[in-house]
C-alpha cells in the first residue's frame, strides 16, 4: 500500500504552510494575545476556498505552540444538545496536562437545514463565553446563518496560494520523495490546480509515483484533456439542458470566451437536434444571440452581452422539445473557426511576402500583398527559371517560396535552381 501524500507530506510545522502569510500571521498573533489575557474576539473564523491549508493552519500551529488540539467536525455539533456536551471543553484555557488548548470546530458549511440552526446557537453561546481560543472553519464564513456568529469572531479570510507557492510546496514532497522533477512539469500541475494545494499534490502523486524523473511530456496531455473535456461538458449542459439557469451556469465554467463558445454551439446544435422543429428553434435563438453580439461591435455597449448569453445558452437548451437526450453523438471543433485561423496564418504569409517586395519596389507591403504577389503566384506556379531569379533578388525564405509555388515539390524543384 502507497502511503497518502496529502497525509504523509502534510505540513507539521506552520513555516511548511505555503501561501497566506499574511492571515497565518494574523490567526499566529491572535492565539499568542491570549497569553495576555482574554482577547475582545474569543474566537477566530477562518474562511475559504477548499484545500488551501485552512484546517493544517490550525493543526501545525497547536504543533508549534506546543497546545492540546481538539477538533470537532459537523457531527458534533449538528443539535444543540451534540454541542453542549462539548462546551466544557472550552471553558479552560489550562488543560489538565499543564499545556494550552485549542479547539477547533471544522468544516462548518457542513450545517444545512433547519435542524442545524440550534447548532450555531449553541456554538455562538460557546463562543461568547470561552476560555481557550476556540478556532472556526467554513468555506463560505458569509453564508447567513453566521450572521450572528460572526460577530464575535476575528474574521481571516484564507486565499488560493499563487503558483509559485504551490510549487514550493510540491519541490518539497519531490525532494522527500526523491524524484527528480522537470521545473515546467512542476508548474504545470500548480497551475491546472488553480490554488487548490491538495488536488494539487493529489494529482502529483498520480502522475509521479514510482518514477525516477518526471518530465513536462509526462504531464503535458493532461491539460489538452482537460480542456476538451471541459467544452463538451458545457456544450452537453447547454444543448441537452433542462433549465434556463443550468444552461447559463454552463457558459459560466466555459474556459473559452463567449465568441468562441458561440461557434461550438452553432457547429454542433444542428447534429445534436435531430428534430427539425428542435433546430429550429435553436438557430433561431442563436440568430437573436447572433445579433446582439453585433450590436456590441457596433455600439460597444456590453450592456447587451447578458442577451447574447441567454439566447446563447438558454434559447438553445429550451429548443429541444422532441430530441432525446440518450444517444451519443461527437461533439465537433468549430469549422468556422478552424477556416478562420487558416485565414489568418495565410494572411500573416501574404504580409510577410509583401515586406520583401517593399524593400525593393518601394510600395507598401500591404499594397504588393494585393497587386503583385498574385502575379508572382502566377509566376511560381508556371516558370521555374523566372521565379528562381525573382526569389534571389526578393531574397525570399523557403516557406514564402512554398507558399507562392502552392506544392512542396514545385518549391523544391525552385530551390533546387537556387542552389
Ligand atoms: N497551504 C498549504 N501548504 C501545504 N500543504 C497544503 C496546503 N494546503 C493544503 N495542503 C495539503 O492539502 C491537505 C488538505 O489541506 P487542508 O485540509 O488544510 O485544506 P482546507 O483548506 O482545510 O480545505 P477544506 O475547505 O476542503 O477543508 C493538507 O493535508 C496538505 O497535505
Ligand atoms: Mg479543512
Amino acid at each position: 500500500m502507497y502511503a497518502v501524500w496529502v497525509v504523509e507530506h502534510k505540513p507539521k510545522s506552520l513555516n511548511e504552510v505555503v501561501g497566506n502569510r499574511d492571515a497565518i500571521q494574523k490567526f499566529a498573533n491572535w492565539v499568542k494575545s491570549w497569553e495576555k489575557g482574554v482577547p475582545k474576539k474569543r474566537a477566530a473564523f477562518l474562511y475559504g476556498p477548499p484545500g488551501i491549508g485552512k484546517t493544517v493552519t490550525v493543526e501545525a500551529l497547536a504543533n508549534d505552540f506546543h497546545m492540546e488540539f481538539v477538533e470537532k467536525n459537523a457531527s458534533d455539533y449538528r443539535t444543540e444538545d451534540a454541542v453542549k456536551r462539548f462546551a466544557g471543553l472550552a471553558s479552560q484555557y489550562g488543560s489538565l496536562f499543564g499545556g494550552k488548548r485549542i479547539v477547533l470546530l471544522d468544516e462548518l458549511d457542513g450545517l444545512t437545514g433547519t435542524a442545524d440552526r440550534g447548532g450555531v446557537k449553541a456554538m455562538t453561546g460557546i463562543v461568547k463565553t470561552a476560555q481557550c481560543p476556540v478556532v472556526l472553519i467554513a468555506n463560505n464564513a458569509y453564508n447567513p446563518r453566521f450572521s450572528t456568529l460572526r460577530n464575535y469572531c476575528l474574521l481571516i479570510e484564507f486565499k488560493k496560494p499563487p503558483t509559485s507557492e504551490v510549487m514550493k510546496h510540491l519541490k518539497r514532497i519531490c525532494l522527500r520523495e526523491a524524484i527528480e522533477v522537470e521545473e515546467n512539469a512542476l508548474k504545470f500541475i500548480a497551475q491546472r490546480s488553480q490554488g487548490d494545494v491538495r488536488s494539487a499534490v493529489n494529482d502529483f502523486q498520480a502522475l509521479a509515483q514510482g518514477k525516477k524523473k518526471l518530465t513536462y511530456d509526462d504531464v503535458s496531455w493532461l491539460g489538452y484533456r482537460d480542456r476538451r473535456e471541459k467544452i463538451f461538458t458545457v456544450l452537453r449542459m447547454i444543448i441537452y439542458g433542462k433549465t434556463c439557469v443550468g444552461a447559463k451556469r454552463a457558459v459560466d465554467m466555459a474556459d473559452v470566451d463567449i465568441d468562441m463558445l458561440f461557434e461550438w454551439i452553432y457547429e454542433n446544435v444542428p447534429a445534436h437536434l435531430t428534430d427539425p422543429h428542435d433546430l429550429v428553434r435553436a438557430m433561431d435563438a442563436l440568430s437573436l444571440a447572433d445579433v446582439y453580439r453585433g450590436r456590441i461591435r457596433s455600439t460597444q455597449n456590453w450592456g447587451f452581452i447578458r442577451y447574447v448569453v441567454d439566447f446563447m445558452s438558454a434559447g438553445v437548451a429550451m429548443a429541444r422539445q422532441n430530441t432525446k437526450a440518450g444517444g451519443w453523438i461527437p461533439f465537433k471543433f468549430p469549422g468556422r473557426i478552424r477556416m478562420l485561423s487558416r485565414s489568418k496564418a495565410e494572411r500573416a504569409m501574404r504580409l510577410k511576402i509583401g515586406r520583401k517586395i517593399k524593400r525593393k519596389c518601394h510600395i507598401s507591403a500591404v499594397r504588393a500583398s494585393k497587386e503583385i504577389l498574385p502575379y508572382l503566384r502566377i509566376i511560381f506556379k508556371n516558370n521555374a527559371d523566372m521565379a528562381v531569379g525573382l526569389a534571389k533578388w526578393l531574397d525570399l525564405e523557403p516557406e514564402m517560396i512554398e507558399y507562392l509555388a502552392g506544392t512542396k515539390k514545385k518549391a523544391e524543384a525552385i530551390t533546387q535552381l537556387i542552389g
